[in-house]
């Protein structure tokens, strides 16, 4: 019998009532009771079941519940991960949306300023020749699909960003270690050929430089990728320009 079913019932405090409806009603924690022998033992399984048994105007975002579309990132009990992929392991779970972002309700945060960041590193395959016809593929070494490996896994779930006390700070102009690591990924990417291009938009004191190696991106992101890492070899390849 695992610690879960041996339960009967867990404490779920939510930062609830963030109503855009209405806007003079500070939000505030709210509780709920959830019987975990009836419950899934994941924070998503609780807020899921709040939602359809307890309190049908929970605001939250999910979708693939298992670790893979980022929908579901959240703070829970301090730490930014992803409600589907983490277990209900404490008598009493405190939930916030993610930090220092606008609220739209509840536990959904406001992503538009972090997409339109995403947007503006042309996160696609850029090419100076179009492939001739007959040779449409853009081929590329095992060797060189494998310097990929730690970045191409990111679902920009924006865990790490919203743990960035620099992009708290800056974010208006740092771009934040999600957008960073997604920059370098297509920087390295042996099929594109904007490369030094990709790194000249970056020179300037705030879309990099902000970063000051806290790692706190590193230690939260929940699909085990380092963007603080990825950040330095960013700096190191512009120093080398
Ligand atoms: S690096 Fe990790 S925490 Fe950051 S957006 Fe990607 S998956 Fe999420
Ligand atoms: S290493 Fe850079 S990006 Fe990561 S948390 Fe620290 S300042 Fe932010
Ligand atoms: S629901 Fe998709 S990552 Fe959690």
């Amino acid at each position: 019998m695992n610690l879960l079913s041996r339960a009967t019932s867990r404490t779920i405090k939510i930062n609830a009532n963030t109503d855009p409806d209405k806007p003079s009603t500070k939000p505030r924690l709210q509780q709920y009771k959830v019987d975990l022998n009836t419950c899934g033992p994941m924070v998503l399984d609780a807020l899921i079941k709040i939602k359809n048994e307890q309190d049908a105007t929970l605001t939250f975002r999910r979708s693939c519940r298992e670790g893979i579309c980022g929908s579901c990132a959240m703070n829970i009990n301090g730490t930014n991960t992803l409600a589907c992929i983490c277990k209900i392991d404490r008598l009493d779970t405190k939930i916030y949306p993610l930090p220092h972002m606008y609220v739209i309700k509840d536990l959904v945060p406001d992503l538009t300023h972090f997409y339109k960041q995403y947007k503006s590193i042309e996160p696609y395959l850029k090419k100076k020749n179009v492939p001739k016809d007959g040779d449409r593929e853009n081929l590329q070494s095992i060797a060189d699909r494998k310097k990929l490996d730690g970045l191409y896994e990111c679902i920009l779930c924006a865990c790490c960003s919203t743990s960035c006390p620099s992009y708290w700070w800056n974010s208006d102009e740092y771009l934040g270690p999600a957008v960073l690591l997604q920059a370098y990924r297509w920087m390295i990417d042996s099929r594109d050929d904007y490369s030094s291009e990709r790194r000249e938009a970056l020179q300037n004191p705030f879309s990099v430089y902000r970063c000051h190696t806290i790692m706190n991106c590193a230690n939260t992101c929940p699909k085990g990728l380092n963007p603080g890492h990825a950040i330095a070899m960013i700096k190191r390849d512009m120093a080398l320009d």
